[in-house]
C-alpha cells in the first residue's frame, strides 16, 4: 500500500507515498488528487522507455487519459528552449484548468515540469513521480521548481507545491549505481544536518541502501522525506531554517559550475565533497571536533563517494571557485554565508564566514598531493 507522510502547508498540503510497485497503482493515487480526467505526462527518453507505458496504463485504468511528452535526458533539458517547447505542446492540446501535469523522472524532469505547471494557465496542478533516489528524497518534495539560465543554475523558477509525491522504490532498480550513489549523498545530508541517530543507522545499512534492498531503501527515503517535509512546513520559502538543506551545497555548486554540470561530477557527488569541505571549514573555525570530520570522510569512502575535489581532478582554480561564492545572493561584504556544523547532526547557518578563511581552506584542500619521490 505504501507508507504515507504529509507535507503540512495548509490548503497546499499534500501526501508523499513511499513503497514498492506503486507505479502500477498510480491511477488510484492520482485519481484521488486529479480534478479532471486529463493528464500530461512529462518524462525523459531513459525513463520513458522503461516506465511510461506502465504509468499510462495505470492512469487509463482509472479513466485518466494522458498525453506523453518525452524529452532528452540530462541537465541541458532544464532550459528555456525545452520549457518553451514543452509548454507550447501542452497548449496545442487545449488544456483546461483541471488538466494535471505528471512529472515522471529525476530532478531534471521534476524541476522543469513543475516550473511549467506553475505558469501554464497561471498554474496547473501537478504530481511528482520521482524515479531517481535524489529526486525521491529531495527534489520532488518541497515545491522548488526551476530551469537554468546562461547566468547560472536554477535561476529561473518558482515555489510551487505538487498535489502528490509518489516515490516507487521499485523503479530505482534500473537506476545506474553511480546515480544511486549520488542520490545517497542527499540521504546522508539529512543525517548530518540534525539526525545523528540516522547517521548511526546509515553506517550499518548504507550497503543495503546502495544495493537497492527495498526495506532499507524505503526506510532511508521515509526518514529523509520526513525531515524535508518538517523543514518545508516550517519555512516554505527559505527565509530561515530551509537554508540548512543547502548543507554542502555552496561548495558543491561552485565545483559543479567549474566542471560544467555534467558527467565529470554529478550533483550528489559534488554534495558529498561539499559536505566534507563544510566539516573541514567548521574544524578550521574551531567549531567542530576533527574526529567528526574523519567519521564523515570514512563513511563516504566506505560508500564509494568522493570527499575531496582532488578525487575529481588534480587542478582547480581557487580564485574561480571563490568567484562563484561571491556571486551568491546571500553575500554581505567580505563575509560569506555557509551552513557549518558543530558535529554530526548539528548543522547551523552562519552568515559571517570570512572569505579569506575559505580561500585558505581551498588552497590547502586543492593542493595536489606531493609526488612520492621515494618511489
Ligand atoms: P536526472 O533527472 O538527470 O536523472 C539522472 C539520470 O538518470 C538521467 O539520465 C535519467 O534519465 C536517468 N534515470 C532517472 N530515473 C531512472 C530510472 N529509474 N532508471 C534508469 N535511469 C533513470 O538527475 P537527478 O539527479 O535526479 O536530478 C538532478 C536535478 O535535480 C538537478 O537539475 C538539480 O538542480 C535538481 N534538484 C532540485 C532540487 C529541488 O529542490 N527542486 C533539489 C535537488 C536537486
Ligand atoms: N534542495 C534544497 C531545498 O529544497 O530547499
Amino acid at each position: 500500500m505504501g507508507e504515507r507522510l504529509r507535507v503540512e502547508l495548509g490548503s497546499r498540503s499534500y501526501e508523499i507515498i513511499v513503497g514498492e510497485r506503486l507505479l502500477a497503482r498510480a491511477g488510484t493515487y492520482v485519481a484521488q488528487v486529479a480534478r479532471g480526467n486529463r493528464a500530461v505526462i512529462v518524462t525523459d527518453e531513459n525513463v520513458g522507455t522503461l516506465y511510461l507505458h506502465r504509468l499510462m496504463g495505470a492512469l487509463e485504468e482509472k479513466g485518466i487519459g494522458s498525453l506523453p511528452i518525452v524529452l532528452p535526458p540530462g541537465e541541458q533539458t532544464k532550459c528555456f528552449a525545452q520549457a518553451e517547447s514543452l509548454m507550447e505542446t501542452v497548449l496545442e492540446h487545449k488544456p483546461d484548468r483541471d488538466t494535471l501535469i505528471v512529472a515522471l523522472g529525476g530532478g531534471v524532469i521534476g524541476d522543469l515540469a513543475g516550473f511549467a505547471a506553475s505558469i501554464l494557465l497561471r498554474g496547473l496542478d501537478y504530481v511528482q513521480i520521482p524515479t531517481t533516489l535524489l529526486a525521491q528524497v529531495d527534489s520532488s518534495v518541497g515545491g522548488k521548481t526551476a530551469i537554468n539560465s546562461r547566468h547560472g543554475k536554477n535561476l529561473i523558477g518558482s515555489f510551487y507545491q505538487p498535489r502528490l509525491v509518489l516515490a516507487d522504490v521499485s523503479v530505482l532498480s534500473s537506476l545506474p549505481r553511480r546515480e544511486r550513489l549520488a542520490g545517497y549523498s542527499e540521504v546522508l545530508k539529512y543525517a548530518l544536518i540534525d539526525d545523528a541517530g540516522f547517521f548511526d543507522w546509515l553506517q550499518e545499512h548504507a550497503a543495503e541502501v546502495l544495493e537497492g534492498k527495498a526495506g532499507a531503501l524505503t526506510r532511508a527515503i521515509l526518514v529523509s522525506c520526513r525531515a524535508k517535509a518538517a523543514i518545508v512546513a516550517e519555512d516554505e520559502r527559505e527565509s530561515g531554517k530551509r537554508a540548512l538543506l543547502n548543507f554542502g551545497h555552496t561548495f558543491a555548486h561552485a565545483l559543479e559550475a567549474e566542471t560544467g554540470y555534467g558527467d565529470a561530477l554529478l550533483h550528489g557527488e559534488a554534495v558529498a565533497i561539499g559536505m566534507s569541505l563544510a566539516f573541514a571549514l567548521s574544524v578550521r573555525m574551531n567549531l567542530c571536533p576533527e574526529e567528526e570530520l574523519l567519521r564523515v570522510m570514512r563513511h563516504l569512502a566506505q560508500c564509494g563517494l568522493p570527499s575531496s575535489p582532488l578525487a575529481v581532478r588534480a587542478n582547480w582554480d581557487v580564485e574561480a571557485l571563490m568567484e562563484h561564492f561571491s556571486r551568491d545572493k546571500k553575500v554581505r561584504g567580505e563575509s560569506l554565508t555557509f551552513v557549518l556544523t558543530r558535529g554530526i547532526g548539528k548543522a547551523f547557518v552562519a552568515h559571517d564566514v570570512e572569505k579569506e578563511l575559505v580561500r585558505q581552506l581551498l588552497i590547502e584542500h586543492l593542493r595536489p598531493a606531493p609526488l612520492d619521490i621515494a618511489k
